[in-house]
């Protein structure tokens, strides 16, 4: 077989694999084509065809120490070489709850598990079972992995964009095969509006369970909330005895090792975390207050955490070495000072070219808008943005090596010549895209 396109390896997959690919996130939201790569190391992975790019996309924001770590893939040899997995805990997996537990604010107990979305299934389960009630609150827009409950109105392309923030959002972007009875156990809500929370809250008083959201949204390109926000979701948990829960599994260890929940001083009563905590070996964690997560071991009717994976001992490894390397005194100083001034060189080539451009970030995450030179500060903002500009752009900037998907990732291995070379590649886009 002499495959040598993108799109002929996808024909290949598709005869075995449902749409040639094994996520369906995995299509480039540009370029309309799933990406297949054979070699990954530090801030670059090579293509199925041999071509070399620089990523910008790190597995969904997964890799923050760059691919192929040295540090982890050791650490992954060490478990293989002990025989890695019976199925049962061990002390690394004592040693990495424990490190968690010091360092994430809402962590006083934790459970173990292989994935964002197996995360935030357990966080809902856990909020329902402490409460004994149903309801779940979710932002317009936030995105909390591929689970049923939390599908309608994930991404920013699915609010309700009728909603000019007076009531709770209407179901948006239903998802084949969920039972409408699930989304009537799902009340949607505009982030950071005070308003709407309260009311919502009160309307539906004795049923609400928990509320969850992304204390970072970097799924849908940076967007902040505030800790005046935060603070009064928590006061308004806590007086309709509901359960707080922050989705960091996107936004952990982006800002620092106390995670978004850390960067703006507001604890949650749960959190998700999972991606760049193993630099992107599977695992997750739901971590929160004792008195919840006790719920597991409620000797009447417990609230089911377990899995044959749930703590697997490559996740335990991966995590217990990226850990080694994040918690290091000035990790995150160096780091964040490196993508600090990427952010400012990349706002300078869009203004000294005269192609009207914002540079939204924080931490390791990033996103170019494109058509404008005003933030975007909410998903309304984002009809400001030029679509065919963005895809024409962003297109040109992969065929010139450079790899962009949804959220885009700086690991610590993108150093200052990677970050050069990139701003060149960047620059030459920008002069390709105003001709
Ligand atoms: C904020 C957020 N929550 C949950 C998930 C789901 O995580 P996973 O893909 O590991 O299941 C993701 C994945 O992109 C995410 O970005």
């Amino acid at each position: 077989m002499n495959i040598k396109t993108l799109s002929e390896i996808q024909e290949e997959a598709a005869n075995y694999i449902t749409g040639g690919m094994s996520s369906s996130f995995r299509a480039n939201f540009f370029t309309g084509l799933p990406m297949y790569a054979t070699k990954a190391k530090g801030p670059r992975f090579t293509d199925c065809t041999g071509k070399e790019f620089i990523d910008f996309f790190m597995c969904h924001g997964a890799v923050i120490l760059g691919h192929d770590r040295y540090e982890v893939q050791s650490a992954l040899h060490k478990a293989i070489d002990k025989g890695y997995y019976a199925g049962f805990d061990d002390w690394p997996t004592v040693k990495l709850a424990k490190r968690i537990c010091e360092s994430i604010p809402a962590a006083e107990r934790i459970r173990f598990v292989n994935s964002g979305t197996e995360g935030t299934l357990l966080a809902l389960r856990l909020a329902r079972g402490y409460t004994n009630r149903n309801m779940i609150i979710r932002m317009d827009g936030h995105y909390h992995g591929c689970q049923d409950y939390l599908f309608a109105n994930n991404l920013a392309s699915k609010i309700d964009a009728s909603n000019n923030g007076s009531r709770r959002s209407k179901t948006i972007g239903r998802t084949a095969g969920v039972p409408e009875a699930v989304d009537s156990l799902v009340a949607t809500v505009p982030w950071n509006n005070f308003e709407i929370l309260e009311k919502v809250l009160h309307e539906e008083e004795g049923k609400i369970a928990g509320i969850i959201m992304n204390v970072i949204d970097y799924n849908n390109g940076v967007f902040l909330t505030t800790p005046e926000y935060l603070h009064f979701a928590q006061q308004q948990a806590k007086k309709y005895g509901i359960v707080l829960i922050f989705d960091e599994v996107l936004s952990g260890f982006k800002t620092g090792v106390s995670c978004g929940q850390g960067f703006y001083g507001v604890t949650p009563d749960l959190c998700v975390i999972g991606k760049a905590l193993s630099n992107n070996v599977p695992l997750g964690v739901v971590a929160g207050k004792k008195k919840i997560m006790d719920r597991i071991m409620d000797p009447i009717d417990p609230v089911v955490s377990g899995g044959t994976f749930s703590g697997n001992q490559l996740g335990i490894a991966a995590g217990n070495a990226s850990l080694d390397i994040l918690m290091q005194e000035d990790f995150y100083k160096k780091f964040l000072a490196r993508t600090n001034k990427f952010y400012a060189s990349l706002k300078t080539i869009f203004d000294e070219r005269g192609l009207p451009a914002f540079v939204q970030h924080l931490g390791a995450g990033f996103h170019i808008f494109l058509g404008t030179s005003e933030p975007i500060n909410n998903y309304k903002d984002l009809n400001r943005v030029d679509r065919e500009l963005t895809r024409q752009f962003f297109t040109i900037c992969i065929e010139n090596g450079l790899y962009f998907h949804t959220d885009f990732t700086i690991s610590a291995a993108h150093d200052d010549s990677t970050l050069n070379e990139a701003l060149e590649k960047l620059d030459r886009a920008i002069i390709k895209v105003k001709n």
